[in-house]
C-alpha cells in the first residue's frame, strides 16, 4: 500500500520510519532541503533512539524522501499531515504550515483523474473545529472534488512520546479516529488493524471528539505534572515531607495511576507548553475559562524559579559562583531543547553573573545555539564539576545516575548538588562531611 507522510519532523520522521519498516510504501515529503539531505543520508536530524536503525533499513527501500508533494499525492492513497502547529505570540497555534499543505494537496488532487478516492489524515495537534470550519473550507475552495464522495480528510491524533517514539508507535495504547464519513472509517480502520494485526484499541468518533481528546489529554497530563510539583513545592518546606514517597502511594490507588507524578523542574518540550497555552486560548475565544489549566500553566512557569530558590537557600550569593549543570535536554533520551528548563534556569543564573558549564549526553549542540560563548560546554561530567561551587541535575538521564558522592566531593569546591530530578538518594549523601545535597521535594 502507498501511503505519503507530509512532515517529516518528530512525529512525521517516527510514523514513517515505523509504517516503512511493517513494509508499506512510504513517501516522506518535507519543504526543509537540508532535512531531506540529512534523512538521505540515513540520518535522523534528531537523536531519538532505535530510528537511524530503521533508516539504515528502509530507506530508498520503502521509504522515500523528497519534496515532490505532487507525487505523494498521486502515488498514496493515504496521506498523513504531520506538519508543526507552532505557537503564535498569543499562544494561538500558528497553522500556516497546516493550511499551506492542505491548500497544494487540494490543487494536487485537482489534476488527479483516476478515480481513487484518497484519504488526508491529520496528525498535527491542532484546536478544536480547525478540520471543519477551517481546513475543509479551504480545500474545498481550491479544488473542484468534493469533500467525502472524491477524497476525504480525518484527524487521527499522535499520542507518541519524544525519547520512546519507536516504542510508542509500535504499541500505541490507542489509536483515535476522527471522521464523519463511513467510508473513511472502514478504510482508515482498515488501515490500522492490517497494521497491528487486531492488537490495537482503535477509538471512533467524530472530528471534533478526536481534536479535543489531543489537547485535553496533553491538558490532564500537564495538569499531573503541576499537581505534584505543587505538592513537592510544599513538601520543600515541611521537615520530613517526601513527594516521591507521597506521589508512590498515591499512585498506587487505581483512579489516580503512578505514571507522570515525578516531581521535577517544571515539564518542557514541543508539546505540553505549547498545548496548554494553545488549548486555553481556544477556550478563551469560546468566551469560556479552565481555571485549573490557567494553574497547571501558572505552576509550570514558576518552577525554575523554585529550583533556583533551592540553589540559593545553599548558595546565598550567586555572583561570581561556578555552577554546573548537568542535563540540558527537556527529558532524557532526546536532544531536544525546546522550552527546556535548563534555557530558564541558566538565564537566571547567567542574570546573577554566575559562571556556569554545562553537560549533557546529546543536546550540548543545540544549546550552544542559544547560549554560544556564554557558558562553557564539557564534554565529560568530570570537566563539568571541577572547582564547582553547586551542581544542578536538571535531566534525569542514565549516566548521572551513576555518579558516586565520592566523585563530587573530589572534583567540586563544594559538594553542594541540588537534584531537582531525585536521581539520587539524597539520604545516602547526607553521611558524608560537608556535603550538601537537596533532593527537589524532599
Ligand atoms: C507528550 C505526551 O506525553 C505524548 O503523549 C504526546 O504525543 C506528545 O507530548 C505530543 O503531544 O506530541 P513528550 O512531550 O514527548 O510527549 O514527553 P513527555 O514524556 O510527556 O514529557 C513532557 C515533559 O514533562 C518533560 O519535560 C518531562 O520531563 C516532564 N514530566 C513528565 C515530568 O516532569 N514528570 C512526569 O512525571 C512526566
Amino acid at each position: 500500500m502507498n501511503i505519503g507522510v507530509v512532515g517529516l519532523g518528530f512525529v512525521g520522521l517516527s510514523v514513517s520510519c515505523v509504517f516503512a519498516n511493517k513494509g508499506l510504501n512510504i513517501h516522506g515529503v518535507d519543504i526543509d532541503e537540508q532535512k531531506m539531505s540529512i534523512i538521505n543520508q540515513k540520518k535522523s536530524p534528531f537523536f531519538e533512539p532505535e530510528i537511524n536503525e530503521i533508516l539504515d533499513k528502509v530507506l530508498n527501500k520503502s521509504l522515500n524522501v523528497n519534496s515532490n508533494l505532487e507525487k505523494c499525492v498521486k502515488e498514496s492513497e493515504i496521506i498523513f499531515v504531520c506538519v508543526g502547529t507552532p505557537s503564535n505570540s498569543d499562544g494561538s497555534s500558528n497553522l500556516n504550515y497546516l493550511k499551506n499543505t492542505c491548500k497544494d494537496i487540494s490543487k494536487f488532487l485537482n489534476k488527479i483523474q483516476d478515480g481513487k478516492f484518497r484519504i488526508i489524515v491529520i496528525k498535527s495537534t491542532i484546536p478544536p473545529q480547525t478540520i471543519e470550519t477551517e481546513i475543509m473550507p479551504l480545500m474545498k475552495q481550491n479544488t473542484s472534488k468534493q469533500i467525502g464522495v472524491d477524497f476525504d480528510i480525518c484527524s487521527n491524533p499522535e499520542f507518541l512520546k519524544e525519547g520512546s517514539a519507536i516504542n510508542d508507535m509500535l504499541n500505541p495504547h490507542l489509536v483515535v479516529i476522527g471522521t464523519n464519513n463511513e467510508k473513511t472509517k472502514y478504510k482508515i480502520n482498515n488501515f490500522y488493524t492490517k497494521l497491528y494485526s487486531d492488537s490495537v484499541n482503535i477509538m471512533n468518533t467524530t472530528i471534533v471528539n478526536a481534536e479535543l481528546i489531543k489537547y485535553t489529554n496533553n491538558s490532564f497530563l500537564a495538569t499531573k505534572i503541576s499537581f505534584i510539583n505543587n505538592i513537592a513545592n510544599i513538601c520543600n518546606k515541611i521537615p520530613g515531607a517526601d513527594v516521591e514517597i507521597i506521589a508512590e502511594a498515591i499512585g498506587m490507588d487505581p483512579r489516580i495511576g503512578k505514571m507522570f507524578l515525578k516531581a521535577g523542574p517544571g515539564y518542557g518540550g514541543s508539546c505540553f507548553p505549547k498545548d496548554v497555552v494553545g488549548f486555553l486560548n481556544f477556550i478563551k475565544l469560546q468566551g469560556f475559562s479552565m481555571p485549573i489549566l490557567e494553574s497547571t500553566h501558572k505552576i509550570n512557569q514558576n518552577q525554575p524559579l523554585e529550583i533556583i530558590k533551592m540553589i540559593k537557600s545553599k548558595l546565598s550569593d550567586i555572583d561570581g559562583k561556578n555552577i554546573s549543570i548537568l542535563g540540558l535536554s527537556f527529558k532524557k533520551n532526546t536532544d531536544d531543547i525546546r522550552e527546556a528548563v535548563s534555557i530558564k534556569i541558566v538565564n537566571k543564573l547567567l542574570e546573577q553573573n554566575a559562571k556556569i558549564k554545562v553537560n549533557d549526553p546529546m543536546a550540548i549542540p543545540n544549546f550552544k545555539q542559544i547560549f554560544n560563548e556564554k557558558i562553557d560546554y564539557c564534554d565529560s561530567i568530570e570537566d563539568c564539576l571541577k572547582d564547582s561551587d553547586c551542581c544542578v541535575i536538571l535531566t534525569e538521564w542514565d549516566n548521572f545516575k551513576n555518579i558516586q558522592p565520592e566523585m563530587f566531593v573530589k572534583l567540586m569546591k563544594n559538594p553542594i548538588i541540588i537534584d531537582a530530578r531525585r536521581i539520587f538518594d539524597v539520604n545516602k549523601f547526607k553521611d558524608i562531611a560537608d556535603f550538601t545535597a537537596l533532593g527537589y521535594g524532599k
